[in-house]
This record gives structure tokens, C-alpha cells and sequence, in this order.
């Protein structure tokens, strides 16, 4: 069940930091600098990536951290710029493509946007075209 959006908007489940409570967007952005991608407890409580944009904006994607190859959480590497996973190698694009396996699959996608009145994140489910293979989302 997910309850309707508070201050308008379609709703979704809010981020939350490592102690269970709910992101506020302007403290989080303020505390973060551009390029940053951070862990956030996403939909269904999946370990998932905020991503700030180079204009300091949140992007409107946040990204699944769960490795497409056997399912280790996927470390972001700000110094190689890409996310690198520790168990087999497999790196990823900071859009989360897939630039070297055995990683079969992108990172899954969930939108990421601010409600407005209450200036949480809210991750909802991506049911669209994935836009890094142009296919169906894997997740759906
Ligand atoms: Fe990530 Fe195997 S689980 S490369």
C-alpha cells in the first residue's frame, strides 16, 4: 500500500538514510557534492543510488545498487568513475550501463523526484523504457 502523495505529485515511497529516517531534499543536496552517488533504502527497501547532477540537482533516477550478476551490492568509485563490483568485476557506467561483465544487465532504474511541499525524496517504480538499452526495463 502507498499512500497518496502528500502535497500533490504521483506519490511513492520516500528515501531513507542508514537510521530509517525519511531525506530531505535541500539538507541532502546541501551536503553533497555534484557527482555524488550515495546509498539510499529505496523501494521495497533495496539499497539504491541517489545521484546528484553536476548542477547540484537531483537526478530524476535513482539507481538499484543490487549487482545484475549474482547480487552484491555494486560500490560506487568516484575515482575511476564508474560503479565497480568487488565479487566479479563487473563495472558499470554512472548511469548504472553495464561496461564490463559478466554483468548481464544494467542497474535497475527507479524515478527519484521531490515532493514539493513535504521536500522529500520519493522513489516510485520505473515501468518505462529503460533509456540505456532503449528495451523494456529487465525489472518489470
Ligand atoms: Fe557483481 Fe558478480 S555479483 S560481478
Amino acid at each position: 500500500f502507498v499512500p497518496p502523495g502528500s502535497g500533490g505529485g504521483s506519490g511513492g515511497v520516500p528515501a531513507k538514510d542508514a537510521l530509517g529516517n525519511d531525506i530531505l531534499s535541500k539538507e541532502y543536496l546541501a551536503a553533497k557534492p555534484a557527482g555524488d552517488r550515495s546509498l539510499a533504502q529505496g523501494l521495497k527497501g533495496d539499497a539504491t543510488y541517489l545521484i546528484v547532477k553536476d548542477d547540484k540537482t537531483l537526478e530524476k533516477y535513482g539507481l538499484n545498487a543490487v549487482c545484475t550478476h549474482l547480487g552484491c551490492v555494486v560500490p560506487w568509485s568516484a575515482a575511476n568513475n564508474k560503479f565497480m563490483c568487488p565479487c566479479h568485476g563487473s563495472q558499470y557506467a554512472p548511469d548504472g550501463a553495464v561496461v564490463r561483465g559478466p554483468a548481464p544487465l544494467p542497474l535497475a532504474l527507479a524515478h527519484c523526484d521531490i515532493d514539493e511541499a513535504s521536500d522529500k525524496i520519493l522513489f516510485s517504480p520505473w515501468t518505462e523504457t529503460d533509456f540505456r538499452t532503449g528495451e523494456k526495463g529487465w525489472w518489470n
